[in-house]
């Protein structure tokens, strides 16, 4: 499964970058960042440092830094200044690939060779802006995996998710690529929480990788506490690499899902057409249940798989 992902790390992309990269089922060919939680000079920065963590050398491509016409907006209320504030993971260890994301998404997409399965885990920017400068890049596509957008309601407006807020006109072109797509919503990763009883079992593993990721998701919780009451961090980009591993712990619904990109109360928010009244035919398959149980045993078997470190 030639994977490629995108992201915004993030302390939930970097859990999802760890999960992904445990085991070789993925066959993870680059990291893309873009702007997103931070600035994308800093989601770069952060993508290397964790690639580094992991003891991964695979490229790093740097993206976009706007939104198409989106507001500028970020999420370091919940990651930290840096994006990746705690456990300080060091300085990174090289500088990005001189090759910009687009111009590699493209590169990789026309090759010919396997058809690629894109992760995406911030704003579709990147995967948006390489559609409509080279739209043979499709042929070159298996899937578009996305974590984004959901069915009840917002968390970076009342209406709307972070990913798609971010560039509401990026999500409405990937969603009407025409490309099979999974789509993971506030709707499922809300349900993901990292509990004191989970967080312990992740720690019980007792590895520095296991302490490490336990540390960044403690720091991640604070806002979910606060803000939402929830017992713990919710892990909305771990989803994804889920869905890729082990589909059966999602329950998966297709229909017609678009982006509101008016400007307004609802910009950003993603309307899912569930009866089809509309008419249009459906463009994604939605996440409408997980097992979370199933969830958390697959993160604590994927972080038990990397080697104890000195660190
Ligand atoms: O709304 C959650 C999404 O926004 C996640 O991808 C998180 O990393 C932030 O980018
Ligand atoms: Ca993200």
């Amino acid at each position: 499964m030639p994977t490629i992902i995108d992201c915004d790390p993030g302390i939930d992309d970097a859990i999802a970058l760890a999960m992904a990269l445990a085991g070789n089922e993925l066959d993870v060919r680059a990291i893309t960042t873009s702007y997103g939680n931070v600035s994308v000079s800093q989601t770069t920065t952060n993508a290397i440092r964790v690639l580094d963590w992991l003891g991964s050398d695979l490229p790093v491509h740097a993206g976009a830094s706007r939104s198409l016409l989106g507001p500028a907006i970020d999420a370091a209320v919940y990651h930290g200044a840096t994006g990746l504030e705690a456990p300080d993971l060091g300085k990174p260890s090289r500088l990005p690939d001189s090759t910009a994301a687009i111009r590699f998404l493209i590169d990789a997409l026309s090759s010919g060779g396997d058809k690629i399965t894109i992760v995406a885990l911030g704003p579709l920017t990147n995967i948006a802006l390489a559609l409509r400068i080279e739209p043979s890049i499709a042929d070159g596509i298996e899937r578009i995996v996305i974590m984004g957008g959901s069915t009840d309601y917002g968390n970076d407006s009342p209406a709307a998710e972070f990913n798609f807020l971010a560039d509401p006109h990026a999500a409405q072109i990937v969603l009407d690529s025409g490309l099979p797509i999974s789509l993971f919503g506030l709707n499922v990763t809300h349900r993901l929480i990292a509990t004191p009883e989970r967080l312990g079992r992740l720690r019980a593993i007792g590895t520095s990788t296991s302490r490490i990721t336990a540390d960044m998701i403690a720091y991640f919780e604070a806002v979910y506490v606060q803000r939402y009451g929830f017992a713990g961090a919710a892990l909305h980009d771990p989803c994804t690499i889920a869905y890729l591993l082990e589909p059966s712990m999602f329950d998966m619904r297709p229909m017609r899902v678009d982006v509101d990109t008016s400007s307004g109360l609802s910009l950003g928010r993603a309307v899912y057409d569930v009866w089809g009244i509309a008419g249009a035919a459906p463009n994604a398959e939605v996440a409408v249940d997980v097992d979370p149980e199933a969830f958390f045993d697959l993160l604590d078997a994927r972080i038990a798989a990397y080697p104890s470190r000195s660190s």
